[in-house]
C-alpha cells in the first residue's frame, strides 16, 4: 500500500484571518513555482477557527491543492456549550482534517484520553480526518521510555474507532515540540512502528497498512529528510517552521 506522504502545518494561535489569506496565497505560489507534485506530497495548513472561513473562500475561489483544517473541534453536536465548535460547522467549511488531543491541548486544557476518544468519534462522525496527537514528556520518557505512553493514548483514541475510518496519527514527543530539540529518526521511526502495530490490533492489518503517521516535535528543512527516509514515517506536523512561508514550503518540498 502506498501512504502519500503528509507535510501539516499546524499554525496554533498564529496568523489572524488577514495574514492567513497572505500567507496561504504565498504558500501555494511558493509551492507550484517550485512545481511541487501535490499528490505526490500532500500539504495542509492547520489555522485558528476565526482563520477557516477565509482560507475555504480563498483555495476554493482559486482551486488551489492545498488541504487545511481546524486545531480541535467539540466532543458534541449542537447546544450549551459555550466556545466550543462542533464537526459538523467544520465540515461546513470544507475541513478535510482535524487535529485531536494535541499535547497543548491535554496539558493546557485537561483533555483526557476519553475526550480524545470523544473528539475523535465525532471528527469521524462528521466526515473529518482526525489527526491524532500522541507523545510522551521528558519525565514519561525516562520513566517509561518513549513507547509506552504513545501506544497507551493511541490505543484508548481507537476504542469503537471502525476499520474502514480514515484517520491519520501523530507522534509528537512532548520534549521535542517547540524545544529546538527534535528526536532522532530512529526514535521518531521506532515509536512510529509501535504505533502502527497498535492500529492493526485495533482497526486491522488493511488499516495499518494505510494509514499515515507523521512524526512532529521542532521539524525545519534541515532535518525533516531524514524522518521521511523512515519507512513508518510518513510525514511531519510543523509546528514553528510552518509559520514561515519559505521555510514551510522547503520542508514540504524535503526530497
Ligand atoms: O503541532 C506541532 C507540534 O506541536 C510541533 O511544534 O514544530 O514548533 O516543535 P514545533
Amino acid at each position: 500500500v502506498k501512504r502519500t506522504p503528509f507535510i501539516a502545518g499546524n499554525w496554533k494561535m498564529n496568523l489572524d484571518h488577514l495574514q492567513a489569506i497572505a500567507f496561504v496565497q504565498k504558500l501555494a505560489w511558493s509551492l507550484q513555482d517550485a512545481k511541487h507534485d501535490f499528490d505526490s506530497v500532500e500539504v495542509a495548513v492547520f489555522p485558528p477557527f476565526t482563520d477557516l472561513r477565509s482560507v475555504q473562500t480563498l483555495v476554493s475561489a482559486d482551486k488551489l491543492p492545498l488541504a487545511y483544517g481546524a486545531q480541535d473541534v467539540s466532543a458534541q453536536d449542537s447546544g450549551a456549550y459555550t466556545g466550543e465548535i462542533s464537526g459538523a460547522f467544520l465540515s461546513q467549511l470544507d475541513c478535510r482534517y482535524v487535529i485531536i488531543g494535541h499535547s497543548e491541548r491535554r496539558t493546557l486544557h485537561a483533555e483526557t484520553d476519553e475526550v480524545v476518544r470523544a473528539k475523535t468519534a465525532a471528527a469521524l462522525k462528521h466526515g473529518i480526518v482526525p489527526v491524532i496527537c500522541v507523545g510522551e514528556t521528558a519525565e514519561d520518557l525516562e520513566k517509561h521510555g518513549s513507547s509506552a505512553v504513545p501506544v497507551a493514548q493511541l490505543r484508548a483514541a481507537l476504542e469503537g474507532v471502525s476499520a474502514d475510518a480514515e484517520i491519520v496519527v501523530a507522534y509528537e514527543p512532548v520534549w521535542a515540540i517547540g524545544s529546538g530539540q527534535a528526536a532522532t529518526p530512529d526514535q521518531a521511526e521506532a515509536v512510529a512502528a509501535a504505533l502502527r502495530g497498535v492500529i492493526a490490533e485495533a482497526l486491522g492489518d488493511d488499516a495499518a497498512a494505510r494509514t499515515r503517521i507523521l512524526y512532529g516535535g521542532s521539524v525545519k528543512s534541515g532535518n525533516i529528510a531524514g524522518f521521511m527516509r523512515e519507512p513508518n514515517v510518513d510525514g511531519a506536523l510543523v509546528g514553528g517552521a510552518s509559520l514561515d512561508v519559505t521555510e514551510f514550503s522547503n520542508i514540504a518540498r524535503y526530497q
